[in-house]
């Protein structure tokens, strides 16, 4: 869907006559107008709230100057929330949308490729806690996602690249044919509108079978563990995506010296993410990774389940105890 389309395809599915697009001081610039007069052309009253660039507008203060700016107008349980952004406006937006009133429609305008293959995408919203990353949040679907892959046209370098470690991640895990389709990067990127098309169908399909995330979706979190005490262990200074991807080549080569995927598959899956320029050594310590994945959410008591892969489209849940993680990590 172009969005020019945006406004008539919410016309069907909003019953309210006031929308507000929230989006941050980038993505302003680049297409809120366009966005606004295309909801506007459809009769909706619009207002805009921006808030500022990066992980920061996740907070507990943006989030509650959003729900009193929307309180203020006054938006009605059937008026809905736009989220014209990446991520961080996906998820924040997200969340003001399931909580305010009990819950309103929201629409997701996603523009970096990773909000596009993936936050868009399932329904999960969050805000961060001074404790830690999403620790607030609500499983609240989209009303509709407005996917337009001409609003990625803009994305700087590195936030492309982070997005397509989750692109890169489809394929390992679900997709062989996608995996071959990146083997060739300039047809790949050439074809980013279908590729985009196949992560979400693949997303989909997890999340329909598996909602609130207790089996086959926890696949989606292939490199991830390590990835996620990657980001941690570095106060994020590495980004989501090139965290990722040195997990998934860590977990790939783990997987091959446990015997629980071939040497083979194991490289191909880093060959590929070397192709898209991304740098696999892991700088830290295998004990100061266990220590942080050891505070991982996604712990259950004294195991862990984490994601293996078997051959390339095919991954697994593999589960190990605490302990046996500690080996695995802290013999690399
Ligand atoms: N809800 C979920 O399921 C889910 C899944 C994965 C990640 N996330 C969350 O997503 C967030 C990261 O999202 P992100 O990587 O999109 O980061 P982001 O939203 O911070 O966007 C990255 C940067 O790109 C800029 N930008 C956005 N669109 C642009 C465009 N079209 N052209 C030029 N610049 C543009 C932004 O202003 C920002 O500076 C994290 O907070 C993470 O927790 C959520
Ligand atoms: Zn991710």
């Amino acid at each position: 869907m172009r969005l020019e389309q945006l406004g008539s395809e919410a016309r069907k599915i909003i019953k309210g006559d006031s929308l507000v697009v929230v989006t941050d001081k980038n993505v302003e610039k680049l297409y809120l107008d366009r966005c606004m007069e295309s909801l506007r052309n459809a009769g909706f009253e619009v207002k805009s709230y921006v808030v500022p660039p990066g992980e920061e507008s996740k907070s507990g203060q943006t989030y509650l100057e959003l729900l009193n700016f929307l309180a203020e107008i006054p938006l009605t349980r059937s008026d809905a929330l736009v989220a014209l952004g990446g991520g961080v406006v996906g998820d924040l937006t997200g969340f003001a949308a399931a909580t305010y009133l009990r819950g309103i429609k929201v629409i997701q305008v996603p523009t970096t490729l990773l909000a596009a293959v993936d936050s868009s995408v399932g329904g999960k919203t969050a805000i961060n806690l001074p404790a830690g990353k999403n620790l607030a949040g609500a499983f609240h679907q989209p009303a509709l996602v407005c996917q337009d892959a001409r609003l990625l046209d803009s994305l700087p370098e590195d936030v492309w690249q982070d997005g397509m470690a989750e692109v890169i991640k489809y394929g390992c895990i679900a997709d062989a044919a996608l995996f071959e389709l990146l083997q060739d990067r300039e047809a790949a990127e050439n074809r980013m509108e279908g590729i985009i098309q196949r992560c979400v169908a693949i997303k989909k399909k997890f999340v329909e079978e598996d909602e609130l995330d207790t089996g086959v979706r926890q696949l989606l979190n292939f490199g991830h563990t390590i990835g996620h005490a990657i980001e941690k262990a570095t106060d994020f200074a590495v980004s989501h995506g090139r965290a990722v991807a040195k997990g998934m080549a860590m977990m790939s080569d783990l997987s091959a010296e446990q015997g629980w995927c071939s040497r083979e598959t194991a490289e191909q899956i880093t060959s590929l993410l070397r192709m898209y320029d991304f740098d696999l050594t892991v700088a830290q310590p295998g004990k100061i990774l266990y220590d942080i994945c050891m505070a991982d959410k996604k712990r259950k008591g004294n195991y862990i389940d984490i994601v293996v892969p078997e051959g390339i489209g095919k991954c697994r849940l593999q589960r190990l105890t605490t302990e046996e993680l500690g080996e695995l990590l802290c013999e690399r």
